[in-house]
């Protein structure tokens, strides 16, 4: 009935002990013996037995008490007690009921029936404690199925918001850009014209000149080439973040496509610009891309940048935190980014920053949801245990950290190039 198990008999009186020790030997149940109160509830702290049969009239304390003690000890109280009792009255059996005991058994024993009662319980405790794995297996199961519920939620709101931005951008943003040349054109072409004027009138009336004067004409002319070049390279900027952001949400089918996972790492960090850069309470951080030759990837290319994302925000928040801590204050902020191809024909994406690194107590449970040291509102302690349900189920990849408190922090992902 158990491997290792054995049944716990306290009883201080050699006869009773020889009768349970032949009906437990009988049915080839182990056990071992303890005579008093104290010696058994020590025996059943070290080596937890599956049951314990329990006397109540015993010298020192009681069985009653002894049954009070092992319930109240957090590492004995889920064992089953049976009484085994001579004592017949009802007030004696619902004490016993009253202080936890799961049943018990009159003296004089009748063999058969301590075989049937110890077994009909030992039965009970492995059912419950299949039962209790069975709650805990469903827990994880329903946890896990939680975060992937929350991160289809987050990719497709907020998926289907920026894409629907980026492409609503992009008509205001073709109708500046288109327009800029010819605006071009004509400008130029006002401005000769009123060279020629000058030229061919040298002496204007009083009233021209003064208004020439009044205008700055030389400077406006001068000035205009100027301001349409800042609204050419102004309207490419934005050109190229409705593209980034469009690339970013490349909307996810239910297939995989080959994807350049450089182009999503770009996006991402295009994305991310405004957190890059120098805010007043520290430098901007630099971005170093060692991006090595890697072939386009079969994959789901959102949400590997979702994976992208998640993993470079942490490193800004790290980074932000060890400059407020003062502990990388002379040394510039760095993320480092390294691709390449593994022998095993994987894609690696290593993604480093020299923020304040992670203690080994916190790695352990770094990829469990909503696992966080983020203040309240900051971090919901979800980045990682999605980033990880994408690259290791979704992808059958691998995510790893390597860390060491104070010296920064390398997350590295590895992505089957083909499956
Ligand atoms: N690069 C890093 N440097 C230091 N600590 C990190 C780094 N990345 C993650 N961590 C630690 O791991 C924890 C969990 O990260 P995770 O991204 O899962 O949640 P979060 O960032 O706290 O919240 P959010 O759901 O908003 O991402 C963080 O709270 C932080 O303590
Ligand atoms: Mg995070």
């Amino acid at each position: 009935m158990f491997h290792n198990g054995f049944i716990l008999i306290v009883d201080d009186n050699p006869t009773n002990l020889s009768v349970l020790s032949e009906a437990l030997s009988s049915e080839g149940l182990r056990f071992r013996v303890a005579i008093d109160g104290e010696s058994a509830i020590a025996q059943a702290e070290r080596n937890r037995p599956e049951l314990i049969l329990l006397d109540v009239q015993m010298p020192g304390i009681n069985g009653f008490e002894t049954c009070r003690r092992l319930k109240a000890n957090p590492l004995t109280k889920h064992i089953p007690v049976i009484f085994t009792t001579a004592l017949s009255d009802i007030e004696s059996k619902t004490k016993g009921f009253f202080l936890g005991a799961v049943d018990y058994i009159p003296k004089p024993f009748a063999q058969e029936e301590v075989i049937a009662r110890v077994r009909v319980h030992l039965r009970l405790k492995q059912l419950t404690e299949s039962l209790e794995q069975q709650v805990r297996d469903r827990t994880v199961a329903l946890q896990k199925t939680q975060v992937q519920l929350i991160q289809q939620e987050k990719l497709s709101t907020l998926g289907e918001l920026i894409a629907g931005i980026a492409h609503e951008m992009n008509n205001p943003i073709s109708f500046i850009s288109s327009n800029i040349p010819p605006l071009d054109e004509y400008i130029a072409a006002i401005s000769k014209i009123l060279e020629l004027y000058a030229k061919e009138y040298t002496h204007p009336t009083a009233k021209i000149k003064n208004a020439m004067e009044e205008l700055d004409l030389q400077f406006i002319l001068e000035d205009m080439p100027k301001i349409l070049n800042s609204l050419k390279v102004g309207a490419e900027r934005i050109q190229t973040l409705s593209n980034s952001l469009r690339t970013f949400c490349r909307s996810d089918s239910d297939i995989r496509i080959p994807g350049d996972l450089h182009q999503g790492l770009d996006s991402t960090l295009m994305i991310l610009q405004h957190r890059l850069k120098d805010n007043g309470d520290r430098p901007g951080i630099e971005v170093i891309k060692n991006y090595g030759n890697l072939p386009e990837v079969n994959c789901y290319l959102g949400q590997i940048n979702q994976v992208f994302m998640n993993i470079l925000a942490n490193a800004i928040d790290a980074i932000d935190e060890a400059i407020a801590q003062g502990t990388i204050s002379n040394s510039t902020p760095q993320i480092q980014i390294t691709t390449e191809i593994d022998a095993q024909q994987m894609a690696i994406i290593r993604i480093a920053d020299n923020g304040g690194g992670i203690p080994e107590s916190v790695q352990q449970r770094l990829f469990e949801p909503l696992f966080t040291t983020k203040p309240v509102g900051k971090g919901t302690g979800l980045g990682l245990s999605i980033a990880h349900q994408i690259v290791v189920e979704k992808h059958n990849g691998i995510l790893e950290v390597d860390s060491q408190s104070g010296m920064g922090t390398e997350f590295k992902i590895a992505i089957p190039i083909s499956s």
